[in-house]
């Protein structure tokens, strides 16, 4: 079969799409055939060596993919050949057969396109982890998302406008407020500013503007996406009893929080992983995938797919993820 393949870590256009041997599967195991792949941010990362897990090489990246089951090993009861499943993999997705672990696979509804499924599976799992699970947000609430024209935070979005709250977008240009607008956003939350203290103000001001709280000390949630400055300007616009979730770091610096000011303003700071929930709370991320189905079904989410690219061009899709470019999905078909 053709694939993407990392023979070493290196710049993304170091690598590329190379005849590698189809892939077996063992038991529990499913073989897909490929027809759709979403790119993400941790991709990127993946194919540099720059994620917090490295697999051994050479191996082929990807983590979503949606296509047909072409066979099961021994002991598959969640799908069956013919299937048309979405799937969230740690590995292997940018090839034409996939091997995945069945319970990382998941039968789609009948109508849903593969290029939805998978421009949604990765982005809509975290949110559910960032929204439900960890920032716990409710019917009411005030939440600001950052990066809210990208994957994750265009998905957290939905989540929580589903959810009944008010949204706060922050992003870097009009055109992504207008995506984000587009998808639920309440208000738009420009994060341009010279330096730290700048933004933070610039920040409070138009939140306060929004909001009418005092200082712009409104928001329930933070769900952070970008890290950077944005995490420390994002603790300035908590309300009381207020809680910043940590979903990542494209903004390309990690953050540090300082406690006292967590302890003072009476404020909570927590992570949101998305991969290891599979482990540790396996039913609730087959939830939370079951209502990202539903959501689809009634109209209320779908990807926002912004740029079709070939496997043969992924280095070329990914430009648009680390050159900041993308508004919602990138998808590779295959
Ligand atoms: N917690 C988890 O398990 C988990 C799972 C998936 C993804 N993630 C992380 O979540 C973050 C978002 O992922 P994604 O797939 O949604 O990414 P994406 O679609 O590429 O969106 C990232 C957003 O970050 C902002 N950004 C700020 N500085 C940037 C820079 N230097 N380069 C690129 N983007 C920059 C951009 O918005 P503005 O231009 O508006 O600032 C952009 O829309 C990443 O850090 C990723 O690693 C975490």
């Amino acid at each position: 079969m053709r694939a993407v393949l990392v023979k070493e870590f290196g710049p993304i256009g170091s690598h590329q799409v190379e005849e590698v041997p189809d892939p077996e599967i063992g038991p529990g195991e499913v073989l897909i055939e490929n027809h759709a792949i979403g790119l993400n941010f941790p991709d990127a990362l993946m194919l540099q060596g720059k994620y917090q897990k490295k697999p051994d090489r050479p191996f082929v990246p990807g983590r979503d993919l949606s296509g047909v089951v072409r066979a099961v090993g021994a002991n598959v009861t969640r799908c069956k050949p013919g299937d048309r499943v979405v799937a969230q993999v740690f590995k292997g997705a940018f090839g034409e057969l996939v091997p995945a672990p069945q319970e990382r696979c998941f039968v789609m509804p009948e109508d849903m396109p593969f290029e939805e499924a998978a421009g949604m599976i990765t982005v809509f799992n975290t949110a559910w982890v960032a929204v439900e699970m960890r920032g716990r947000v409710q019917a009411g609430d005030t939440v600001m998302i950052t990066g809210a024209a990208g994957g994750v935070g265009l998905a957290a979005v939905q989540r929580c406008k589903a959810r009944g709250a008010t949204v706060l977008a922050a992003v870097s240009s009009p055109e992504k407020g207008e995506l984000a607008r587009q998808n639920g956003a309440d208000h738009v939350i420009d994060t341009n500013a010279d330096d730290l203290d700048g933004l933070k103000r610039h920040l409070q001001a138009q939140v306060e503007a929004a909001t009418g709280v005092a200082e712009g000390r409104a928001c329930n949630v933070v769900i952070d996406t970008v890290g950077a400055d944005l995490f420390e300007a994002g603790l300035r616009v908590l309300a009381f009893g207020g809680s910043l979730v940590i979903v990542g770091f494209s903004g390309g610096s990690i953050p540090a929080a300082k406690a006292n000011y967590l302890l003072y303003n009476n404020l909570g700071v927590m992570g949101a992983p998305l991969d290891i929930q599979f482990e540790h709370m396996y039913p609730e991320m087959e939830r939370g995938v079951n209502d990202m189905f539903r959501l689809w079904t009634e109209g209320k989410a779908r990807a926002n797919i912004n740029a079709r690219f070939p496997l043969e061009d992924f280095a070329q899709a990914f430009d648009m993820i680390t050159g900041r470019k993308v508004m919602g999905k990138v998808v590779l078909t295959v």
